[in-house]
């Protein structure tokens, strides 16, 4: 069996025997007025973070889900689109097609405003997605782009590259490793299907971004997952792994780079009122600007005296320089 033949049957098991925090951080879902979320659904929450940040669901986007699990962020989703095929939810596993259309189901008798065509259950995989190109707003993933081998990886990100409009995001949550995973326990097919042997170093994740062509990358959070223990994986250190929230966006990258926001501020501390580097970015004295980290490399080099970058917060919702 190849791995993601062991992880379409995971995940086929799982769907049918939920496990209570198999994958995700000890967090309960986002609440959002009149959403109930029924406890079937709470159960097969099996993602590591959230891909849904109400900032992007303005104007009833059109959302392709991957992944779809037991259907909680399909239902999060469609409460922000509130539209028949609104959400596009894709699977190859069919026990968690027949789950998430259940669970599904359960949300429509407990939420007045949700109507169970909001969502689309589609048998499909994140190689292949059904849908044209350039053809929705949207595409979300939570903790399922980790599982992949990078070269599979590379196909998953280059497949949602395609489907999204231009200006159009892509929504992950992923588990990354804090330094590189020992092969040992990245060939462990079933770690590897628990969300807990494929993870990336931040760098890698985000280098395989910027390779399939997203010009803007904005990292939402960034917070302990994991830590793989040196008796049960047989490691001569322990691991921490993190879990990684953040919005790529289709739009170009810039000649000089693409633009990656990790909650960096720069504030000029000079003799002036204001500084202007001449490349857009203009600094009023003594106030933080949201910056990307590579205009927080140009500055700091171009004025080492007069310019102070603050550290990254790894929580970064808009309003920077590009
Ligand atoms: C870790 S679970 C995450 C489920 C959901 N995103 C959540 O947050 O609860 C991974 C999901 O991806 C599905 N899956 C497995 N292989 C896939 C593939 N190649 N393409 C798309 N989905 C896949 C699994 O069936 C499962 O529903």
């Amino acid at each position: 069996m190849s791995y993601l033949e062991t992880t379409a049957q995971f995940y086929s098991e799982v769907a049918q025997t939920p496990e209570v925090g198999l994958c995700c951080v000890q967090s309960s879902s986002m609440q959002l007025p009149e959403l109930k979320i029924p406890t079937q659904m709470q159960e097969m929450n099996y993602g590591c973070g959230t891909t849904v940040h109400p900032a992007e669901l303005i104007n009833q986007p059109t959302v392709l889900y991957v992944g779809v699990g037991g259907g909680l962020e399909a239902l999060q989703f469609a409460y922000f689109s509130r539209n028949s095929g609104g959400v596009i939810a894709v699977d190859p596993v069919s026990e968690m097609r027949k789950a998430a259309t259940r669970n599904l189901e359960i949300a429509a008798e407990e939420n007045l405003w949700f109507d169970r065509s909001f969502v689309d259950i589609r048998d499909g995989d994140a190689f292949n997605l059904p849908v044209p190109d350039s053809s929705v707003d949207v595409v979300a993933q939570n903790c399922l782009f980790n599982i992949f081998e990078p070269e599979d990886l590379t196909k998953a990100l280059k497949e949602a590259y395609r489907v999204l409009k231009v200006g159009g995001r892509l929504i992950m949550s992923d588990p990354i490793a804090t330094r590189p995973i020992p092969l040992h326990l990245q060939q462990d097919e079933r770690l590897r299907a628990m969300c807990l042997s494929g993870a990336l170093t931040y760098e890698e994740y985000t280098q395989h971004l910027v390779n399939v062509g997203f010009g803007q990358i904005e990292i939402r959070a960034r917070r302990p997952y994991r830590l793989l223990d040196c008796q049960t994986y047989g490691l001569e250190e322990a691991l921490l792994l993190e879990s990684l929230d953040s919005v790529s966006f289709k739009v170009p990258i810039p000649n000089d780079g693409v633009c990656i926001f990790t909650g960096k501020t720069a504030i000029y501390m000079g003799k002036e009122g204001i500084f202007d580097d001449g490349a857009g970015h203009v600094l009023q004295r003594g106030v933080p600007a949201a910056v990307c980290d590579k205009t927080a490399v140009n500055l700091a080099l171009s004025k080492p005296e007069d310019i102070l970058i603050t550290d990254s917060t790894w929580h970064y919702t808009g309003g920077g320089c590009c």
